[in-house]
C-alpha cells in the first residue's frame, strides 16, 4: 500500500512536473520546458509526494526533462522578493524570522526528502539527462542510481558560484563518484563539465546520441526489469550500505541478505513440489 494518495494531474502541474505509472515503471517528467524545467520548492516537496504515493509495484523510476534541458535548477525567482508559484521565496522566509534557522533547515529538509527516497531499495532510479543539469538539476540527477546522458549533455555544481552551498543531496553522491578532490575542484570553479567528460569522471553510467536517448533508457528499463525483484532490491541494498561497511561488516549483510532469499526460494520450490 502506498502511503499517500496519487497527485492530482494539476497537482503534479503546479510543481511542473508529470508523472506517468506504467506497471512497474514510474517517469517523472521535469515540465517547464519555457524556463528550462526550472525548479521551486513546490517541485521538490511534490517529488516528496510522489515518493511515498508510488505503489509497492513500481520498480523503477525515471526521471527525465521536458524539451531541450534536464534542468536549470532552482527557478532563480526563489531568490528574489516575490512569491514563487504562491509560495513565500526562500529569502522571504528569512527576512521575516532571520532568527528562525530551525525553521529554514526544515525548509530545506523537506526539499532534500524530494531527493532522498530515490535511494530507497525497492526501486532503481535513473536520470535520463539531455542538455543541461545545473545546480538543483545535477543534484536530482546525482540522487538518482543510474545516470544516462545524451551525447550534448552539460552538467554544472552552480550553487557555490552563487554563493551557496549544493543542498540537496548532492555532496555525497558526487565525492562518492569523483572523489573529494575533484569534486572541490568541480564546484568551486562551477565549471561545465560535457557528456564525454562526465563519462571519463564517473558520472554518467551511459552516455548516447542525443536521437537514442529514450531508446537507451527503454533498454535499461528493460535489463533492470528482467531481474527478480528481490534479489533486485537486496543486491541495492548491499550495494549502497557497502562504502560505509567493513568487510566483515558486510560479508555478515551478505549472508542475512542470502539466506532470507534461500529461504524464499526454499518455500516457494517446496509449494511447488507439494502441489
Ligand atoms: N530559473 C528561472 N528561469 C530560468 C532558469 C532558472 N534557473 N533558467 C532558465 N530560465 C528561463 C530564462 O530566464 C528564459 O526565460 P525567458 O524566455 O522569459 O527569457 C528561459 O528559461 C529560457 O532560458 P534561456 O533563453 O537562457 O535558454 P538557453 O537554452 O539559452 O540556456 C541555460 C539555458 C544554460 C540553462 C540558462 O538558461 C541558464 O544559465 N539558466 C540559469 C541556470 C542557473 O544559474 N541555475 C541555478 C543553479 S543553482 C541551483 O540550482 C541550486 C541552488 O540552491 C542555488
Amino acid at each position: 500500500m502506498a502511503e499517500a494518495p496519487t497527485p492530482t494531474t494539476e497537482e503534479l502541474a503546479a510543481a511542473g512536473l508529470r508523472l506517468e505509472i506504467d506497471g512497474p515503471v514510474a517517469t517523472i517528467t521535469l515540465a517547464r520546458p519555457e524556463r528550462r524545467n526550472a525548479m521551486t520548492g513546490r517541485t521538490w516537496t511534490m517529488l516528496a509526494h510522489i515518493g511515498h504515493s508510488l505503489p509497492p509495484s513500481v520498480r523503477i523510476v525515471v526521471i527525465t526533462g521536458a524539451g531541450p534541458s534536464f534542468s536549470a535548477g532552482i527557478d532563480l525567482a526563489m531568490f528574489g522578493p516575490d512569491d514563487v508559484d504562491g509560495e513565500p521565496s526562500l529569502l522571504r522566509t528569512i527576512r521575516e524570522r532571520p532568527e528562525d534557522r530551525a525553521a529554514v533547515e526544515a525548509v530545506i529538509a523537506g526539499y532534500q526528502a524530494g531527493f532522498l527516497w530515490l535511494r530507497r531499495p525497492g526501486i532503481v532510479s535513473v536520470a535520463a539527462v539531455r542538455g543541461h543539469a545545473i545546480g538543483a538539476g545535477l543534484q536530482l540527477a546525482l540522487a538518482c542510481d543510474v545516470r544516462v546522458l545524451s551525447d550534448d549533455a552539460r552538467l554544472c555544481m552552480k550553487e557555490p558560484a552563487l554563493g551557496l552551498v549544493p543542498d540537496l543531496t548532492g555532496t555525497k553522491p558526487l565525492v562518492d563518484l569523483v572523489g573529494v578532490n575533484r569534486a572541490i575542484e568541480l564546484c568551486l570553479t562551477a565549471r561545465t563539465v560535457g557528456a564525454e567528460e562526465a563519462r571519463e569522471l564517473r558520472l554518467a553510467e551511459l552516455v548516447v546520441p542525443g536521437a537514442e536517448l529514450e531508446t537507451a533508457v527503454e533498454d535499461l528499463v528493460a535489463a533492470l526489469l528482467a531481474t527478480p525483484a528481490a534479489a533486485a532490491t537486496a543486491t541495492k541494498a548491499l550495494l549502497t550500505r557497502a562504502p560505509g561497511s567493513s568487510l566483515a561488516d558486510q560479508a555478515r549483510a551478505e549472508r542475512a541478505a542470502q539466506t532470507d532469499l534461500l529461504v524464499s526460494l526454499a518455500a516457494a520450490t517446496g509449494t511447488e513440489a507439494g502441489r
